[in-house]
């Protein structure tokens, strides 16, 4: 990808944009793409979905689909994709992103040991580490190696995915999960461009509720887990990321983190 990274006629596909790091990712990048590009925003609050389309500059297409994404199909998620795409397809983009952002933090309140039950784990790993997977292969499905069109894939990962923290062996285990399976997807795919992207302790809904549990927790680890750690905003951690994709130093599928040099 050149340092154009994000010019020409784009489709940018963005899980997650109905507020926070999702939304923000679609206001800071729709400006950077060019004329004709189609911005698809999912996520499952509609009205969220449709305040950030509204911060978004005319002269694009914005779409909005309201999902869950815990429950969609292979087959519900192509429709959407191809809804939008229309009867020119996907060969009239120059290139194809798709930000895999949406995740949810889990049950903070259980330890590894008391995790036993297979429903709630399965409902996690449906959306924050199946989800993801599932609708890349259908991306690539329509993305594909003959549609000539330049690929992206930008996981939103998570320093939680490199370093364990105590009551939160689900959101750990799902982001180290999700990485490695992005990583995979990298070294089998050399021709589409893969970053796992940990933005950083961001201030977002996400984080107030890891800030709400450890404030109440009994145990001075998980107490001082995020007390007196500097908060990003969502623009400076996304701004990083625009930097990381603009510089492209970095091999397809590494884990690069905010506070990576
Ligand atoms: N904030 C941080 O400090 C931080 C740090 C490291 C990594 N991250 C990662 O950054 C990403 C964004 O998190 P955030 O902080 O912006 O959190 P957030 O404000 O809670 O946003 C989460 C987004 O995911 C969507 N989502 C959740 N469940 C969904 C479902 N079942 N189907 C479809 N969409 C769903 C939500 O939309 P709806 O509710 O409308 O569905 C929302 O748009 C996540 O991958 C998170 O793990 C965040």
């Amino acid at each position: 990808m050149s340092a154009a990274y994000l010019s020409g006629k784009v489709f940018l596909l963005i899980t997650g944009a109905s507020q926070g790091i999702g939304r923000q990712i679609a206001q800071s990048f729709a400006p950077l793409l060019g004329n004709d590009s189609l911005v698809l925003l999912i996520a499952r609050n509609a009205r969220g979905l449709q305040e950030t389309a509204d911060k978004l500059p005319r002269g694009l297409s914005v779409h909005t689909a309201s999902v869950d994404l815990s429950t969609a199909t292979a087959h519900e998620l192509k429709d959407v994709i191809n809804k939008v795409l229309g009867a020119a397809g996907a060969m009239q983009f120059e290139k194809a992103i798709v930000v895999h952002n949406a995740a949810s933090i889990g049950d903070l309140t259980k330890s590894t040991v008391a995790m036993t039950d297979f429903n709630i784990w399965q409902e996690y790993y449906d959306l924050n580490v199946f989800s993801p997977a599932v609708l890349n292969g259908v991306f690539m499905e329509i993305f594909n190696d003959y549609s000539k069109v330049l690929r992206l894939v930008i996981n939103i990962s998570s320093y939680s995915a490199v370093q364990p923290y105590k009551f939160m062996g689900y959101y750990c285990s799902g982001k180290a999960a999700r990485e490695m399976f992005f990583k995979v997807f990298a070294v089998e795919n050399p021709n589409v461009n893969v970053l796992n992207y940990s933005p950083g302790p961001v201030d977002t809904d996400m984080l107030h509720a890891v800030h709400t549990y450890t404030s109440e927790a009994q145990d001075e680890d998980t107490k001082n887990l995020v007390k007196n750690r500097p908060v990003l905003t969502t623009e400076q951690t996304v701004i990083r990321l625009l930097e990381v994709l603009k510089l492209q130093k970095y091999k397809s599928g590494s884990h690069i983190d905010y506070y990576n040099n």
